[in-house]
């Protein structure tokens, strides 16, 4: 049986990751923060075994804060990516790293190709960027799958935070400049364990998200529409109205060709995952 090693276990992608290992017939073994810094080198070559997968689901997320501290992102998505890279290459084990459409300046109107020009637009995009590259080059063997708009419906991602909206406010006020493609953590991690099982993809750059797109305001509403409540009370508003210390991309669109070409199951329409993950939150007693 392969075994993974999660690592960022106790993040969103991470404890989704866990909670499907047994099904789908792999040894999985999760670290959180406290168990493995990735920033560790000793620490991450001690926890690579030979032959295993490694998931690395550990980053430094929040994006408005690294713009004041591009130094500490840094040192987790690039000094940390690089000591997972080396580790594997050294310990030939197999390295899927996770990134984000931030690496693109977020000002096309066709879905990005994993080649298209990168030209981050934000301190955690950098970090993201330069994290792709130093594991590309340490271990040109390792898949590096980029993805958007990550949900679960639960703790403080933007589905759990509208599902809170409603129930304590008769209206809310939600972009509608800003396309992606919302993604269900849960199909996120299904797909990258199939990845996990696939020893023939080659090294290289691939796009997972749920497929179609939206802005944050459609979403907000299919949310509002998926759990009963009237969608009229979310409100279309600009990005301007809603200024960020780190700019969000105007669009995120990742193109899935990539993913297809290589033999991987293409990730289902986004309206038809968040139907799935709402149906599986836990009812609200309000
Ligand atoms: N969420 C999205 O919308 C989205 C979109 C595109 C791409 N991504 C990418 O998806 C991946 C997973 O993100 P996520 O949404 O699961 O984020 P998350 O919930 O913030 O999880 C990240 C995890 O990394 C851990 N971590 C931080 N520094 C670490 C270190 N030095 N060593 C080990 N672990 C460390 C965090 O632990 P602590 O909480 O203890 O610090 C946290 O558990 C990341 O690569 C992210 O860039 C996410």
């Amino acid at each position: 049986m392969t075994k993974i090693l999660v690592t960022g276990a106790g993040g969103q992608l991470g404890s989704q990751l866990l909670g499907r290992g047994d099904s789908a017939g792999f040894d999985l073994v999760g670290l959180t923060s406290a168990e493995l810094d990735i920033t560790d080198a000793e620490a991450v070559g001690d926890a690579v075994e030979p032959g295993a997968v490694v998931l690395n689901c550990a980053a430094y997320t929040a994006v408005d804060a690294a713009e004041s501290d591009e130094q500490t992102a840094h040192r987790v998505n690039v000094d940390g990516a690089r000591n997972l890279a080396r580790a594997c290459a050294r310990r030939g084990a197999r390295l899927i790293h996770v990134s984000t459409d931030y690496v693109f300046a977020g000002d096309a109107s066709v879905p990005y190709e994993p080649d298209a020009p990168t030209g981050p637009r934000t301190a955690y995009g950098r970090t993201k960027l330069a994290g792709e590259r130093v594991v590309l080059e340490d271990d040109p063997s390792a898949v590096v799958v980029r993805t958007a708009w990550v949900y679960t419906g639960a703790g403080s991602d933007f589905v759990a935070t509208m599902l809170r909206l409603q129930r304590e406010r008769d209206t809310v006020d939600v972009v509608d400049d800003q396309i992606g493609s919302p993604t269900y953590a849960g199909d996120l991690a299904a797909g990258l364990l199939e990845l996990a099982g696939r020893e023939d993809v080659p090294g290289g750059v691939l796009h997972a998200t749920n497929s179609g797109q939206a802005s944050w305001f459609e979403l907000a509403r299919a949310v509002f529409s998926g759990v009963g409540a009237d969608a009229a009370r979310v409100h279309a508003c600009s990005s301007a109205q809603f200024p960020r210390p780190a700019p969000r991309p105007a669009y995120s669109v990742l193109s899935p060709a990539a993913w297809a070409a290589a033999g991987l199951t293409p990730l289902r329409p986004w309206r038809v995952a968040l139907e799935a993950a709402l149906a599986g939150l836990p009812p609200v007693c309000d």
